[in-house]
């Protein structure tokens, strides 16, 4: 528990709360609901993952690593980059094996952003993404994608820009409303980076999980986008290891090199026998990317139908493993106050949907569930989900 402590406490994390989720997740502990608050992927990591990782201890593969990672695994994300997102790069001065992808976005922003930059980020957005820039004290500003399909306008975005603009955080497909962004709004992007010389951090850790279609691009492959791009990725998501902690930043040798001053002082190196570990996954077959992504598209299917048949009006993610829902139609006006019913009434833990906005209005009436569970937890949290007009019922009486 965090207590306050104004007296020591720096500036640079004034302010910063625990997460909604984290809150949620404990009281669902206490309560023994369903948790669909926080994005932990309870499925297994593939067996050839684990054998390698297993063999690596045995070998004592246990000293740092190069703090750019092992040249295997540089060379093994080199291949993937140009293989699957078109964007070739070398891997001894453009990959940096990086804890999670929450390092490389660490090291991203201690490295190039100061108090006096402004960092534009998009609403609605991950909230780490927003903490650890907070860290860094820079002025914030935001754009909010707006209506059910989650539309970037450019005239805002456009507007939103200045000549102190240092960075936008972009993450495709999005935590938390699945959007993937399409050439469209990332060359508009693009065009702005180039305009006013910013960087782009982009988070693209849920670039394998896709539904109806959907393609994923990414930013750095725009024309000139290379040279200002730090592309975050990681194994979290797709091989479900969140709690290995490994993850890459891909960017030109000059970004990749001050990166990795910061990577290096802050965790010296991701850690070695599980990098050796992680390397097997790249001899999956593709099969293994499709079934990925068919899972989580009947998962979606489940918690679609749960939150239509509760009056909960989904906005249909194309990406990643949540979605969010307006409550206005199961008879709530605050997605806290839904939550809360959710929670106490139907043993199943959500998000209120303003922790993800700049401006917690634009969210209010919203909330964000996470499908990435097994498929009886997910079962369960359908009947949770089906209990929700009665629960309202009985707390509006109590
Ligand atoms: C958008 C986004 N980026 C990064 C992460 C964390 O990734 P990692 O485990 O690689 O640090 C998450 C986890 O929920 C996420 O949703």
């Amino acid at each position: 528990m965090l207590r306050p402590m104004t007296r020591f406490e720096a500036a640079r994390i004034r302010g910063i709360q625990q997460s909604d989720i984290r809150k949620q997740s404990r009281r669902c502990a206490e309560v023994s609901g369903v948790n669909l608050g926080q994005g932990i992927c309870d499925q297994p990591v593939p067996d050839v993952v684990k054998a390698a990782a297993k063999a690596a201890v045995d070998g004592d593969e246990s000293i740092y690593s190069k703090y750019e990672g092992i040249d295997a695994l540089r060379r093994a994300i080199a291949g993937k980059m140009a293989d699957y997102n078109g964007l070739p790069c070398d891997p001894d001065t453009e990959v940096m094996v990086t804890a999670g992808s929450t390092g490389g976005f660490v090291a991203a922003v201690l490295s190039f952003i100061e108090p006096g930059d402004e960092v534009l980020l998009i609403s609605p957005f991950y909230g780490y993404h927003m903490n650890i820039l907070r860290m860094a004290q820079p002025t914030l500003r935001s754009v909010t994608l707006r209506g059910d399909d989650f539309a970037l306008d450019h005239d805002e975005l456009r507007a939103a820009f200045s000549p102190r603009t240092k960075a936008v955080v972009v993450n495709t497909p999005s935590n938390p409303c699945g959007k993937v962004f399409g050439r469209d709004d990332l060359a508009v992007i693009a065009e702005l980076c180039c305009e006013h010389d910013a960087l782009a951090i982009t988070d693209e850790i849920y670039e394998y999980i896709l539904y109806d279609g959907h393609r994923h691009l990414s930013l750095a492959t725009l024309p000139g986008m290379r040279e200002r791009t730090i592309t975050l990725s990681g194994f979290s998501k797709t091989y479900n290891m969140t709690g290995w902690r490994l993850g890459y930043a891909v960017a030109a040798p000059e970004l990749a090199a001050r990166m990795g001053v910061v990577s290096d002082l802050v965790y010296i190196c991701a850690p070695t026998p599980l990098q050796h570990g992680v390397l097997a996954a790249f001899d999956l077959p593709a099969s293994y990317y499709e079934d990925l992504a068919r899972d989580y598209d009947r998962k979606r299917a489940m918690i679609l139908d749960a939150c239509g048949a509760a009056g909960l009006r989904p906005l249909v993610p194309q990406g990643a493993y949540y979605l969010m829902a307006d409550v206005t139609g199961a008879g709530f006006t605050d997605g806290r106050e839904a939550c809360e019913t959710l929670l106490e009434g139907c043993g199943v833990a959500a998000v209120p949907g303003a922790s993800f906005y700049v401006d917690p209005a634009d969210g209010k009436t919203q909330l964000r569930l996470c499908f990435a569970k097994q498929f009886d937890d997910l079962e369960r949290a359908r009947e949770g989900i089906a209990r929700l007009p009665d629960a309202r019922r009985g707390a509006a009486r109590a």
